[in-house]
């Protein structure tokens, strides 16, 4: 593996000063016992009923954890519950229907409230639908949608029903619909007819259709009208709309299915290393427990709360934060559709404002950008009702850590700044906020009962301070299960490397380098493997290498992150053409359109600078690590050992004279 972002990259990221939790929310925190972190050390694995106690079972537990086969772990494996019915009907029962349970804030300045009553209506109507369709427990069905209230509705009733949802990002392309709908074998889809992208409606469905061209199975579909006349559609065979069969199915109730704890509640396709997505399968009773343990212990959700995650329920982080940890609890969860400067730069702090916000939850991406805007957007709003407010997604640094919290959190909010990944569920990695002091720039320590180790290439703990890979020494509930289809390939991903099956020692590895202090704070570096963030989306590089050298006059490509003034990463492309082929404008487009397609337009390259040939070892491996520098501006280290180090000058040249290999 090609340590692109590890050992000697900004090591020396100073965490500034320690901030201790204000007393003020430590009184009111949910979790505040400094005991917990022994408490859980001392007593595993049924620390984690602490986690399971959260829901409500069908059946009790017994076992907490059978690890007779890792790193096949099955938590609460004799336990049975509906993750539908702890979101919903508990709630109901407890005599909470008539509280607010989504507030949805749409793009045209729309809002819909829904109470935990409303919410359950609609979630049994449209699982009878479902099941009037022909899904089955177990059948996987695609979602395909934007941040619609739909979209949260139709992974409840997909859950109601046992039938494990997968949702695709509504901003992918077709054919990324087509290959995750065809690697999870997906009968049935919900999609819509389209939705507002700055105020021009843009067409899902002709995606959707696309998708399913290439399809060989059968697809009955689902589509929401979301545009009415400002795009009219029609449906065709194996299509049915949203509203009708809601009609249809008005008032019906459909009895939660009891599943058992290890059963799948859903799948989430993430990038990798290789071009393929990797379907990571998330079981019921673990993550269900996992997401809400860390509602309540990390974000310190209160049924009472407003609770906003401003992240896509496309990516897991909306999954577990917006959808299923929040209602688990009972708290009520905002969701908006829009982004953050339409139609102002103010709007996120204007629904803060109005909706009375306890918790902020965002990603380091936006609060970078809301800081090169300037204070005066968050000022011209009252924010005092917030209370904690919290960063996931990437590494933030002291400046817009403690911007964030003086500017929107006033000073006086804890911020949590959450380490965790598609695959770990929920979060691992966090100061417990009514407990930990806070270190900007570092994530703090891992949670109780999580065990993390920074180690080095032979897997030895390195020393405080010092650079390494981040890994986790043992099981937690919220962990993925396996990669859809391929157990094999989910030991070889993440478990082969550090683990010595002979001596019965299993470690998981996350991918990221980090560094762990004296007082077991961590500082996530990065990520080794060919993976980059982009806007809080995951884009592998060959993916969208090879995308681009799909193009007609294309002979290589590499991908890189290139930092850019905002500290947000840009995918920057370094193409080489074959003999005789003009690397013009034409090709630049064609570039584009490819990579739209097959994956999207959040992976359009910000720059796509042309060479005659790309770097390479003399084994003929190109060599990202160096046209990473390159893009970055960084100063180069020897490049004898390449075998053309020529090129590197003439690619210098090239983006001195392009200005940067500029999209313009
Ligand atoms: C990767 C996982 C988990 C929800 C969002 C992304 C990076 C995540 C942090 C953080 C530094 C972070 C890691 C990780 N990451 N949170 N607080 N500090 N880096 O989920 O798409 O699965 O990406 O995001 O590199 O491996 P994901």
């Amino acid at each position: 593996m090609d340590d692109r972002n590890g050992w000697d990259q900004d090591t020396t990221r100073s965490t500034g000063t320690t901030h201790s939790p204000p007393q003020s929310f430590v009184e009111q925190a949910n979790v505040s016992d400094p005991g917990i972190y022994e408490a859980f050390e001392e007593n595993r694995p049924a620390c984690w009923e602490r986690a399971a106690d959260l829901l409500s079972w069908d059946d009790e537990y017994e076992t907490v954890l059978e690890d007779e086969d890792p790193p096949f772990y099955r938590w609460f494996p004799d336990g049975r519950l509906n993750a539908a019915y702890n979101c919903l009907d508990r709630h109901l029962e407890a005599g909470r229907k008539n509280h607010a349970a989504i507030r949805w804030e749409g793009k045209q300045g729309e809002r819909r409230t829904y109470t935990y009553r409303d919410l359950y209506v609609e979630v049994n109507e449209f699982a009878a639908a479902l099941r009037e369709l022909g899904v089955e427990e177990d059948d996987v069905v695609t979602v395909y949608l934007p941040m619609i209230p739909e979209l949260p509705i139709a992974m409840l009733a997909c859950a109601r029903i046992g039938a494990p949802h997968s949702v695709v990002f509504a901003g992918l392309s077709a054919d990324a619909l087509a290959t995750r709908m065809e690697a999870a074998d997906s009968e049935y889809l919900v999609t819509c007819d389209g939705y507002y992208r700055r105020g021009d409606a843009f067409n899902q469905k002709s995606k959707a259709d696309n998708a399913r061209i290439g399809l060989e199975q059968n697809v009955q579909t689902v589509v929401v009208d979301r545009l009415g006349d400002d795009l009219p559609h029609v449906l065709g065979e194996d299509e049915w709309d949203y509203h009708e069969l809601r009609d249809e199915f008005a008032s019906e109730t459909v009895e939660p299915v009891s599943r058992e704890a290890e059963d799948m509640l859903f799948l989430m396709y993430t990038s990798g290393t290789t071009g393929e997505p990797k379907g990571v399968v998330h079981a019921t009773g673990g993550y269900l427990a996992h997401v809400a343990w860390t509602s309540h212990a990390v974000l310190d959700v209160k049924p009472a709360d407003t609770y906003w995650c401003a992240a896509d329920i496309g990516w897991i982080t909306g999954h577990s934060y917006i959808v299923y940890g929040p209602l688990t609890l009972g708290t009520t969860t905002v969701m908006y559709e829009g982004t953050p400067d339409y139609p102002d730069r103010d709007r996120l702090w204007e629904i803060v404002d109005r909706n009375a916000v306890d918790i902020f939850y965002t990603a380091p991406t936006a609060i970078r950008a809301f800081m090169k805007w300037g204070s005066e957007y968050p000022d011209q709003h009252d924010l005092s009702s917030l209370r904690l407010l919290g960063t996931v997604g990437e590494p933030i640094s002291p400046r817009p850590w403690n911007w964030y919290r003086d500017t929107v959190g006033g000073g006086d909010c804890p911020v949590v700044d959450t380490w965790w990944q598609t695959e770990t569920g929920a979060v691992a990695i966090s100061t417990l906020p009514g407990i930990d002091d806070m270190k900007p720039g570092s994530a703090g320590p891992a949670l109780p009962g999580i065990d993390v180790q920074i180690v080095d290439q032979a897997g030895d703990e390195v020393a405080p301070g010092e650079a390494g890979y981040l890994t986790i020494t043992r099981p937690w509930p919220g962990m993925a299960r396996t990669l859809y289809d391929t157990d094999e390939q989910f030991v070889a991903e993440y478990w082969r490397r550090f683990s010595d099956p002979d001596t019965g020692e299993w470690r998981y590895f996350s991918g990221d380098t980090a560094r762990i202090d004296e007082d077991g704070y961590i500082t996530v570096l990065g990520r080794v493997d060919d993976v980059i963030t982009v806007s809080g989306h995951r884009l592998g590089t060959m993916e969208i290498e090879s995308a681009i050298a799909d193009v007609d006059g294309i002979a290589e490509a590499a991908v890189v992150g290139r930092s850019n003034e905002t500290g947000d990463t840009e995918v920057y492309a370094y193409v080489s053409t074959e003999r005789n082929r003009d690397a013009n404008a034409a090709v630049r487009r064609a570039i584009f359109e490819n990579i739209e397609s097959a994956i999207g337009s959040i992976a359009r390259p910000e720059a796509v600078v042309f060479t005659p040939e790309l770097p390479k070892t003399r084994s003929g491996k190109i060599m990202r690590r160096l046209l990473e520098d390159v893009a970055n501006g960084e100063e180069l280290g020897d490049t004898s050992a390449l075998r053309n180090p020529e090129i590197v000058g003439e690619i210098q040249a090239e983006i001195e004279a392009d200005g940067g290999g500029r999209r313009s």
